[in-house]
């Protein structure tokens, strides 16, 4: 395992507030089928995050590792496209420090989105779901450790994603013309797909969807009192729930089928939030 270099999430942040004066408070993060919502950013400024102190290395294609300060509308965004995850071997310090990196920026509220396989029986691939909570199977807690300075130990979780902030992507839904699911998300390590009976089990729990990522960093920004709101694409349906294999190629495919609806809703919903 690589050691993590010393930077901290506030010289992160010390050197994003280098590059550009614009302030938003609100941040994206850019998972699986929703990269195309960067054709929809008017960009001020990018940068890779290997010019990022701390920031990790994306390994995954399809996950450019850049951030981009610009607007939706006339909404002032940071865009992450790109994010590091568990199964690549990187710490959950890593896993989060971009998290905590946009907490010490100032940003306030954090869009997650991601891909993920459906669990629930009415999903069908190339819908997308807004997470109403989650299930944390990663077999870790990214906040075990000792105390960060300043940061609670114990985090309340009960309402993991913002209630208001889930209404505005009902209603950037509305706007876009698509009928969005909602559902529990559970996150595993990966980078395994699941077994059929992993996914019965799973179901058995009150899982609607599966995927490998998004909750330590809603864990991460709620310990620093971020509202986080999350969607994920429904890119196949898991194991055991159709017949088909799995496979990332079906993944990509549908995440490439439905990249419009995924651009639109993320630029509709930051519309909507700057005018909240
Ligand atoms: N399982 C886990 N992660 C995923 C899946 C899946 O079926 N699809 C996309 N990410």
């Amino acid at each position: 395992m690589k050691k993590l270099d010393s930077a901290s999430p506030q010289t992160a942040a010390a050197r994003l507030r280098k590059i550009s004066p614009l302030r938003p408070t609100l941040a994206v993060v850019l998972g699986s089928g929703f990269h195309h919502a960067l054709t929809e950013l008017r960009v001020a400024k990018k940068i890779s995050y290997a010019q990022i102190p701390g920031f990790p290395k994306p390994t995954v294609s399809g996950h450019a590792g850049e951030l981009y300060f610009g607007h939706f509308g006339a909404t002032p965004v940071l865009v992450l496209s790109g994010r590091a995850h568990f199964y690549e071997g990187h710490e959950m310090e890593r896993v989060t420090f971009a998290t905590r990196t946009l907490a010490a920026f100032g940003i306030t509220d954090l869009l997650l989105t991601n891909a993920a396989g459906g669990i629930n029986r009415k999903f069908c691939a190339g819908d997308f779901m807004v997470l109403t909570d989650h299930i944390n199977f990663m077999g870790v807690n990214p906040l075990r450790g000792p105390q960060p300075k300043e940061l609670p130990r114990f985090v309340d979780l009960t309402e993991a994603y913002d209630k208001k902030l889930r209404e505005l992507l009902f209603k950037a839904g509305k706007i876009t013309k698509l009928k969005l699911q909602r559902g529990v998300y559970l996150a595993v390590s990966g980078p395994t797909y699941e077994t059929p009976a992993e996914i019965c089990a799973y179901a058995t729990l009150g899982a609607d969807a599966v995927g490998m990522s998004t909750v330590p960093e809603t864990i991460a920004a709620r310990q620093h009192g971020l509202r986080v709101a999350a969607i994920s694409c429904i890119t196949n349906l898991a194991a055991g729930i159709s017949q088909e294999h799995l496979s990332h190629t079906e993944v990509l495919e549908t995440a490439e089928r439905v990249k419009h609806s995924g651009a639109q809703l993320i630029k509709n919903f930051s519309e909507l939030y700057g005018k909240r």
